[in-house]
């Protein structure tokens, strides 16, 4: 013992002799890229869909970091993969990631919990599992992310219905029994909305005439990017480092004052 930490002593001091300080190393730090995998609630504005993707990447990242929307509408962890998305974001992270920190966010839920889709919870879980364990095995770094509340209230005074509880619940058991990265969007966007009450929610609806309050407008799609920007940063500074803050927006978030 009395020798092994002579020798473990000798080797410490030798090591700091001989090595120099890593003086460049800042210019080794990769920048974050960050791909986002999931359904019209991540995905671009666009006709039936709309989600928090284009507002995070367009305006919560310091350049040179960036990234990628693969969010597509309708769909689940199912047809994420047979659909061919899944093999895309894969790729990307293979392409990126000697250049990058390859980020891989991962949301489904809204259409897997529909009766249409029979997918059951157990099968939700073991999918998103399997993703985070491709992502891992392709080079990236996922990050689960816990489904975008609807926005629906009911009951006086008005409350968020809570229908993704389950699902919320299910991602954050997969995340915790992977030790993966999580952020913890439904339960941000629930407390958002339930402070600002269903007028001030209803800004943020993709379509002013379709009651449709689950997809974001462009402006929604900034206010909620940035709450999932917000639990990143919260949780993680190798993420903060390539992250711009917006103080007056997240001081509006924190303090539950329409954006
Ligand atoms: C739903 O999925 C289960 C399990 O995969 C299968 O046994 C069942 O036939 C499916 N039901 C329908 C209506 O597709
Ligand atoms: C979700 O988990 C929390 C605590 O972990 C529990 O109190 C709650 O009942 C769960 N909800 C559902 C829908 O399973
Ligand atoms: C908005 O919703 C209305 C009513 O459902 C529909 O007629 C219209 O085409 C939608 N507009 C867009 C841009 O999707
Ligand atoms: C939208 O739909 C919900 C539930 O279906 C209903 O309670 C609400 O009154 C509708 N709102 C409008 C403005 O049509
Ligand atoms: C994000 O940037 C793209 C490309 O400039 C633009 O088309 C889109 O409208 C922007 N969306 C949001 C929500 O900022
Ligand atoms: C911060 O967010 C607010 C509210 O969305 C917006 O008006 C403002 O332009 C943003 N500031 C910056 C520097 O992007």
């Amino acid at each position: 013992m009395k020798l092994n930490a002579a020798f473990s002593l000798l080797s410490s001091l030798a090591c700091a002799l001989a090595v120099p300080a890593p003086r460049t190393a800042k210019h080794h730090v990769k920048p974050a890229y960050f791909v986002l995998a999931g359904d019209s609630t991540t995905a671009l504005q666009n006709s039936g869909g709309g989600g928090w993707g284009a507002g995070f990447l367009n305006d919560t990242l310091r350049s040179p970091a960036s990234g990628k929307n693969y969010g597509h509408n309708g769909r689940t962890t199912v047809s994420f993969r047979a659909g061919g998305d899944w093999g895309e974001v894969l790729d990307e992270v293979e392409s990126h990631k000697n250049s990058n920190e390859v980020f891989v966010t991962i949301q489904f839920g809204h259409n897997d919990q529909k009766p249409a889709a029979n997918i059951s919870l157990a099968e939700y879980s073991a999918n998103l599992a399997q993703f985070v364990t491709d992502v891992r095995t392709a080079g990236g770094q996922p990050i689960l992310v816990t489904p975008l509340t609807r926005r629906a209230f009911s009951g006086n005074p008005p409350r968020i219905v809570e229908n993704l509880a389950d699902q919320r619940n299910a991602t954050i058991a997969v995340a915790q029994s992977l030790h993966s990265r999580y952020v913890d969007l439904n339960l941000a966007s629930t407390n958002y909305c339930n402070a600002i009450g269903p007028a001030a929610s209803w800004v943020y609806n993709l379509n002013d005439t379709a009651n449709d309050t689950t997809h974001l407008n462009d402006y929604g799609s900034v206010v909620f990017g940035r709450i999932v920007s917000d639990l990143m940063v919260e949780k993680y500074d190798d993420i903060k480092f390539w992250t711009k803050p917006n103080a007056t927006l997240t001081y509006e978030l924190d303090h539950g004052i329409p954006a």
